[in-house]
């Protein structure tokens, strides 16, 4: 951001703005995210997760799969695949209206998300508006509305974009529109293309759950917010196949649980709010977003909804399989209505590293910047250094902790610089112990174990450190 744009904003968003990069640079600079493809110049809104932002994302993926499949009977994982028959997307609606709708600057020609541009300009559109309705807002605002690139008030009609992301995968007659395979635009749908076999295969009686977490891709328009809006990104979703007599019961539970989960990885009650959706298209019960106080405002985290029989309903229709479910009590057919819970690997991701990042003061005048993850979500546990690195009695001493403690938790071992240095180093990528070896060690075979928030110290035993990490550590 430059610095002249910089200084016309409110204090509260040059502070926001200036968090923003600061998580930006950190990110990078410490191996968490890094820009796709950087030495090309990028790729617009894909990036890669570095040595620690891979171990970030999969301990978010575990704490997820921990609350909804390893604590529930009644849900079972799923790994379908990225690539599934063309009608799977014809029948879910996405070929027909999985679009966003785009403006055109008349001055510069640029291109603009509507909902981007209204929401600068104070107005507030559901996602499911039709185009017409949106057309209508933006007549409506016309003054209010100003093109991000040159400033200008003039736009064209909105048209819709759609989002789905083609392939030529099995197609060899060199015309892409022809019978394209796509990538997947949720993960949801190979859920639902495998209820059958899940039903088929796996002891599960309504009310049941099918998850997984994947890949999905959407040809977003705007490459903005860092990973908030990606175009290839990560879901985590879970469908619970329901009685309809049960769905809005069932719904009430899930949106309480799925709040409770993001508690449980450290993010403030202040930092959560609902967001409930206005237009509901003519199938859904409900949908409620759980958003998230990002730098740049409340943004959805996570969607909860009641879909009714609209997904089972049109993959039976398009499939022509019956996939209804016979109750084993009544024995009366019915099509499972759904409850789903939706969220975002990426967005989660963001939401524990702005919630994480923390600026101090220390007594002796200096600053720190110190990622206080939940120690379960930390990329590494414990960091073991030798107090000099050019004393083989120990760095050996040290290399023999590391050892022991790497078979049970992410570990590292460093020995650069001074040990301030490390603390620094490991306070940035949030490791919750240090532990160091010094002459002592070899005396009173003890070490220095360093907690990083409250950055005290104290000297453990090494025969007691599985004791107090596997206490500390949970
Ligand atoms: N199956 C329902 C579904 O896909 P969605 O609201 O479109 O619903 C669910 O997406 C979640 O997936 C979002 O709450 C968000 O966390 C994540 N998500 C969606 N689009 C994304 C994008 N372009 N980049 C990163 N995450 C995205």
């Amino acid at each position: 951001m430059s610095k002249e744009k910089d200084n016309k904003l409110p204090s509260s968003a040059k502070t926001a703005a200036d968090k923003m990069d600061k998580i930006v640079s950190l990110t990078k600079r410490r191996g968490f995210v890094f820009p796709s493809s950087e030495i090309y110049g990028g790729f617009g809104a894909v990036y890669d997760y570095g040595s620690y932002g891979v171990e970030l994302a999969n301990n978010i993926k575990a704490a997820w799969w921990k609350a909804i499949v390893q604590e529930n009977e009644n849900i079972v994982g799923l790994d379908s695949s990225i690539f599934m028959h063309p009608k799977v997307w014809e029948a879910s609606g996405h070929v027909g209206g999985f679009s966003d709708p785009l403006s055109e600057c008349k001055k510069c020609h640029s291109r603009s998300r509507v909902y981007h541009i209204l929401e600068e300009a104070g107005v507030f559109a559901d996602e499911k508006m039709t185009e017409k309705e949106i057309n209508k807002l933006l007549k409506e605002n016309k003054d209010k509305i100003k093109c991000p690139k040159c400033g200008a008030s003039d736009f064209s009609e909105a048209k819709n974009f759609n989002l789905l992301v083609k392939s030529n995968l099995g197609n060899f007659t060199g015309d892409w529109d022809k019978k394209p395979a796509y990538l997947r635009g949720e993960t949801c749908q190979g859920i639902y293309v495998n209820f059958k076999n899940v039903l088929d295969s796996v002891r599960v009686k309504i009310p049941f759950g099918i998850a997984q977490t994947g890949k999905a891709f959407r040809n977003e328009i705007t490459a903005r917010q860092f990973i908030f809006r990606k175009r290839e990104f990560e879901q985590m979703e879970m469908q619970m196949f329901v009685h309809p007599e049960d769905e809005m019961k069932i719904y009430k539970e899930w949106k309480e649980r799925r709040w409770q989960f993001y508690l449980d990885l450290g993010i403030k009650k202040e930092n959560l709010k609902w967001h409930e959706h206005e237009n509901l298209v003519f199938y859904a019960k409900a949908a409620w977003d759980i958003e998230y106080n990002f730098p740049f405002g409340f943004k959805e985290l996570e969607g909860i909804h009641a879909r009714g029989d609209y997904d089972l309903s049109q993959h039976s229709k398009f499939s022509g399989k019956d996939l209804s479910y016979q109750d084993p009590q009544t024995n009366k057919r019915f099509i499972p209505h759904v409850v789903e819970t939706s969220a975002g690997v990426d967005r989660t991701f963001l939401a524990v590293i702005a919630e994480a990042y923390t600026e101090e003061k220390l007594k002796d005048g200096s600053e720190r910047v110190v990622m206080k993850f939940p120690k379960k979500l930390a990329p590494v546990k414990v960091a073991i250094f030798p107090l000099l690195k050019n004393k083989p009695e120990l760095v050996k001493k040290a290399k023999e902790i590391y050892d022991n403690l790497k078979t049970q938790y992410m570990c590292e071992f460093d020995d650069n610089g001074n040990v301030g240095k490390r603390y620094r180093r490991q306070d940035e990528i949030g490791t919750p112990y240090c532990v160091t070896v010094d002459f002592d060690t070899l005396e009173d075979k003890s070490v220095t174990v360093r907690n990083r928030d409250t950055m005290k110290q104290e000297r453990v035993k090494i025969s007691e450190l599985e004791e107090f990490f596997s206490k500390n550590l949970k």
